[in-house]
Order: structure tokens, then sequence, then C-alpha cells
């Protein structure tokens, strides 16, 4: 990746184009992030790494953040809004980078409920957004985690993760530039960001259009507990809807479950 390649492509009228920072290699660009929002980092700072040695995951998992082959960015937000404005917020991220990547790598990924984006029953991207709170209760940041394969082989993902781990140039038919796409996911955030509180609908509706999961059979994993169901909607909140055979469909939210495909990751 390049760093004036990435900031050559984003127009200098973009608000967040100053205040990207770039890394060969980083902990975690969410933990480095946070340090800087807490010391009053301003809204749409954005780190971009090439590496990353403490990538993390949801539900606190490991993220694998191999040299050269991925982009793993962070964007700090600061909407003036409490939590419970923000319950779309993964899925608003998971729409735009649909739009990113569509728009650098030539294809338009799918979304994996609630924030996983695949392609041909393989994940090529997540997404970790982390909130802290002001004493009042309202935001004082929210920072968003993405990370993507970008150039990965077959045989370059280890084999526990192989078959259902694909990289954006394993689903394209040419070259993927990690700079071109790294700055179109900055493009994104910031037109996500900017219609963030008052799209919510026509940002939902997007998500909808674009999450497999909804129709699908799906295994709902909670701790120990392991429920079957059919996913029939995702709600204005980003809560799947699922119908464990009552008939009424009810919310289950990302934070607490791991939700599968009937027959394996997707
Ligand atoms: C997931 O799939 O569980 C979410 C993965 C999120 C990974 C990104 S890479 C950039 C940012 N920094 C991190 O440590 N995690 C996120």
């Amino acid at each position: 990746m390049n760093y004036e390649e990435l900031t050559a492509a984003i127009s200098p009228a973009n608000p967040w184009r100053d205040k990207i920072q770039y890394y060969s290699t980083i902990t975690s660009t969410n933990d480095v992030l946070k340090q800087m929002a807490a010391q009053g980092a301003p809204h749409g700072t954005v780190l971009i790494a090439d590496q990353q040695t403490g990538g993390r995951g949801r539900l606190g998992r490991t993220f694998l953040s191999p040299p050269n082959v991925g982009i793993y960015l962070s964007a700090l937000l600061r909407p003036a809004c409490h939590p419970t404005e923000l319950m779309h917020l993964t899925c608003a991220v998971a729409a735009a980078m649909c739009n990113a990547i569509e728009a650098s790598a030539g294809f338009r990924p799918q979304i994996k409920w609630t924030n996983d984006l695949v392609f041909r029953k393989r994940k090529l991207a997540g997404i970790l957004t982390e909130l802290a709170l002001r004493q009042d209760g309202t935001v004082d940041y929210a920072v968003i985690g993405i990370g993507i394969n970008c150039c990965q082989k077959e045989e370059d993902f280890p084999t526990e993760i192989r078959g259902i781990a694909g990289s954006l140039e394993m689903v394209s038919s040419h070259p993927v530039d990690r700079s071109r796409v790294a700055a179109a996911m900055v493009m994104a955030l910031e037109n996500m960001d900017a219609l963030l509180l008052t799209q919510k609908e026509k940002i939902m509706e997007q998500y909808r259009q674009d999450c497999i999961t909804i129709g699908q059979q799906v295994q709902v994993v909670k701790g120990d507990t392991m429920r079957f169901g059919k996913a029939v909607d995702v709600d204005e909140e980003g809560a799947l809807l699922v119908d464990f055979g009552t008939g009424i469909p009810e919310p289950v939210n990302s934070g607490e479950v791991s939700v599968r495909g009937m027959y394996g990751y997707v």
C-alpha cells in the first residue's frame, strides 16, 4: 500500500483526507485509535495499517492481519447523540463497505448478518465497532474497525479457515490495488457518516438488500445453547428477527450471539 497513492485518490475537498495516518505495522488500529480518541483526536481521524500484530475481532476473537495482503482501517466518529441512536451503526458500515468494494474492486459483496462481508460463502472482511460513552450517557466516540482480505491466495490462509476465508483478488478476476480500495473505504465511510443520523431508513433498506442471512435457516449460538430457526428480517436497530418455530419472530442481537447457516459458516 502507498500513502501518496491512497490520498491522491481522495478529493482534497474530502474533510477526512488530511486526517489519515498510515502505519506499516501497528498493534491494532482500533486500540491505537481509542487511545488517540481519549486524548482528543478529532472526528474523521483514520488509521490505516499494512499489518497488525494484535488485530482483534468480534466476541474476543483475534483477527489475523498479515503484512502486504490486507487493509486494516479504523475511523473515529464523534456523533452528538445517545448510543440508542447508533444501534444501526455496524449495519451502516457494512453497507458502506459494500459500496467501497464495488467501486474499487468491481464486484459487490454480500453481508452475513451482522457485519461480515462475504462472497460465494467466503468471508472477505470483518467489522468491529466500539463505543465510548460520557458520564452523562451520551456518545463520546465510536471507533469503526474494518479488516479486508485483499490479495491472499487460497494457500495463504491458515488451514483452519481455508475454505471459509476469501480475498478480493480471489473473487475478482484481476489484481486488486489496495491503495485504491483503502481510498474508496475512506470515501464511503465519510459519505455514510454524513447520512448516519438522518437517513436511517434508507441505510437499513440498502443493508437488507445486501444481507444474505435474511430468508435463511440459521443456528443461533449463545454460550452453550444453540437454537435453530429461520431469519426473516433485520429490524431498524440491526437485530436479526428469527422465527424459532413459533411464528412470532424474536430479535437476536449481535453482541450476544453468533449465527451460522445450517450447513456451515454462511
Ligand atoms: C471480525 O470479523 O470479527 C471483526 C474483525 C475486525 C478487524 C479490524 S482490522 C482493523 C481494526 N483493528 C482491529 O484490531 N480490529 C479491526
